[in-house]
């Protein structure tokens, strides 16, 4: 039987060397403050938001421009290392005359050699409502032949502080010659 006075001195042990290692940790620069000096205190919240993606290659305004051309020398089917910088119209409805919600803003970029699938990285920009201003961040996979796709949603500013969550892309219309396309996003986050 182990003695149980052993455990009793070993965790005020490891509390001390928290408490020890928490007084090194502050500095000048940085240091532990009050959750609700941040306005904290209030319970966390899920919001699901809904809206379509478009994805304009065509036209003389395109949204989403190639910044880096696939690498030609591999194989090209999966066009692997191609860059696209996107300012991408947000809309509540399917239609692009539908009302603006805000922006998609960032890149995507072919990270397979074997199939095609995309590296997202982007920022939702909204400029409706009591959202105006504030940004949900987007970096995830993006298989975009499958039904759905889940990427993880790794922050946020202005409401989404602190923001995690994931969003959901499922494809609703796409121009294969073009390669516009309109994706609808179920974005699920969790936020002050
Ligand atoms: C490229 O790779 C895919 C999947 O591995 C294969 O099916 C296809 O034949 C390849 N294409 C070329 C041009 O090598
Ligand atoms: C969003 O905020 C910007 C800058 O504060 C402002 O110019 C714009 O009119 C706002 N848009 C809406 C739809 O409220």
């Amino acid at each position: 039987m182990p003695n149980p006075h052993f455990f009793l001195t070993f965790s005020l042990l490891l509390l001390l060397s928290c408490h020890l290692l928490n007084g090194q940790e502050d500095s000048e620069f940085g240091h532990a403050i009050e959750r609700k000096l941040l306005g904290l205190k209030r319970k966390e919240k899920l919001s699901h938001f809904k809206f379509y993606w478009h994805d304009i290659l065509s036209g003389r305004n395109p949204t989403s421009v190639s910044v880096v051309p696939p690498t030609l020398k591999l194989n090209t089917t999966t066009a692997f290392g191609l860059v696209n910088m996107i300012d991408n119209p947000l809309t509540l409805g399917p239609e692009m005359s539908s009302k603006l919600v805000g922006k998609a803003q960032g890149f995507y970029a072919s990270a397979s050699q074997t199939e095609i699938d995309l590296l997202m990285a982007m920022n939702f920009a909204f400029s409706d409502g009591k959202y105006n201003g504030s940004t949900i961040t987007i970096l995830g996979r993006n298989c975009v032949f499958n039904k759905v796709r889940e990427m993880p949603v790794i922050g946020g500013s202005g409401l989404f502080r602190f923001a995690r969550g994931y969003a959901e892309a499922r494809t609703h219309w796409v121009d294969y010659k073009s390669g516009d396309a309109t994706v609808e996003y179920n974005v699920y986050v969790m936020h002050y």
